[in-house]
């Protein structure tokens, strides 16, 4: 678990801060991410966590300046801190961008696996990737690198490399996109629900893998899922997204047994055990708000057993409840802690 005294001795990567994003829509203006904030630190892993349309896919996209065309950055700043200098991704042309994503920033998207060329062998993915990053690397060590990466996502590298990507399979792939994300030393790396698209198993496999590659590299890892024992097994951190918003933020065990906005309690007492895979969300009443017409003050008041007049006049900020844990609840002193099931 993180405490801000080990985290000041890591070099900071990534400082966002008030970051809002919409979307034109046909409907209207759609307020996708309002007023985000957060910082990320080396060997720290964020695993962001909230209901389908809540903004985390948006939120990351942006990161790499990656969003869509109809996006448009509103308000605040998204810094990079590389190795030498600092970098104000918003303000980055789409050249400036492409020389930073896979070197510095690497990314891997919902259903990436099927970003490989299809007419081109796996091998040619690696060279064009790590050489139109470094000038002068040699095919053969570039090769070489892609071989250990490869292994260590356990893969049997020389086939992997010889084949088409539709000889593989859908987890081989997945596996062989995170070697490659790995390629050129990335600093941070974004993972949006990289294991959505797979069976439990390999799903499983590929976590295991990114705790061992979690410990064996220093990068800092973002991770979007909507499995709850996902975020237990990888965060150190775990970020809450309602509506667009960060509503809550705090290190793994507090949140899971001490969260103190409601959302986040609904969510955790939807599953099972923290060890159950199974998705179910049902037991929050009501559905996500609208981002186009939006009503007054708290996004989560309308599903709220906690919620107030003052819930639904004035929109509750960030505020701080306890080392490294922030939350936006008016109420936030009456969410009681977990108590765990058997
Ligand atoms: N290209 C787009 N154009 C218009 N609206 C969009 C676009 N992409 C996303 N949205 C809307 O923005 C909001 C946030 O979407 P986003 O994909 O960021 O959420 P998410 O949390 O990643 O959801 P999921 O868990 O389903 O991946 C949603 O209301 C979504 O419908
Ligand atoms: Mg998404």
């Amino acid at each position: 678990m993180q405490t801000s005294v080990a985290k000041q001795e890591r070099p900071l990567r990534l400082r966002v801060s008030n970051l809002s994003i919409t979307y034109k829509t046909h409907r209207g203006i759609l307020h996708a991410v309002r007023n985000a904030s957060f910082e990320a630190w080396e060997k720290e892993s964020l695993v962001f966590i909230g209901e389908s349309g809540c903004g985390k896919t948006t939120l990351c996209t942006s990161l790499v300046g990656m969003q869509p065309v109809n996006a448009t950055p509103i308000g605040g700043t998204v810094k990079y801190f590389g190795e030498d200098r600092e970098y104000s991704i918003l303000e980055m042309s789409d050249k400036q961008l492409a020389k930073i994503r896979w070197k510095d920033i690497a990314m891997m998207f919902q259903a990436s696996q099927n970003a490989f060329n299809p007419v081109i062998l796996m091998k040619e993915h690696f060279i064009d990737t790590a050489q139109s990053h470094l000038v002068g690397q040699s095919r053969k060590a570039i090769l070489d690198k892609s071989r250990k990466l490869l292994e260590l996502v356990r893969l049997d590298a020389d086939r992997v490399l010889n084949s088409y990507p539709h000889e593989l399979s859908g987890g081989m792939k997945q596996r062989a996109l995170l070697a490659l994300s790995f390629l050129l030393d990335p600093k941070v790396i974004i993972f949006d629900e990289p294991t959505t698209a797979l069976d439990v198993l390999t799903q499983r496999y590929i976590i295991d893998i990114l705790r061992d590659l979690r410990d064996k590299f220093s990068f800092c890892m973002l991770f979007i899922t909507h499995d709850l024992s996902v975020a237990a097994e990888l965060a150190d951190t775990v970020v809450t997204m309602y509506a667009g918003q960060i509503v809550e933020k705090a290190p793994v065990g507090e949140i899971f047994s001490n969260p103190k906005h409601p959302y986040t309690a609904g969510l955790i007492q939807a599953v099972p055990t923290l060890s159950s895979t199974h998705e179910d969300l049902k037991s929050i009443p009501g559905s996500t708000p609208d981002l186009v017409d939006m009503a007054a003050g708290c996004q989560f008041a309308p599903r709220c057993k906690f919620a107030t007049a003052l819930c639904l006049k004035e929109e509750p900020q960030l505020v701080e409840v306890g080392p490294n844990h922030v939350t936006a609840c008016h109420h936030h002193e009456y969410i009681p802690p977990i108590v765990k099931k058997g």
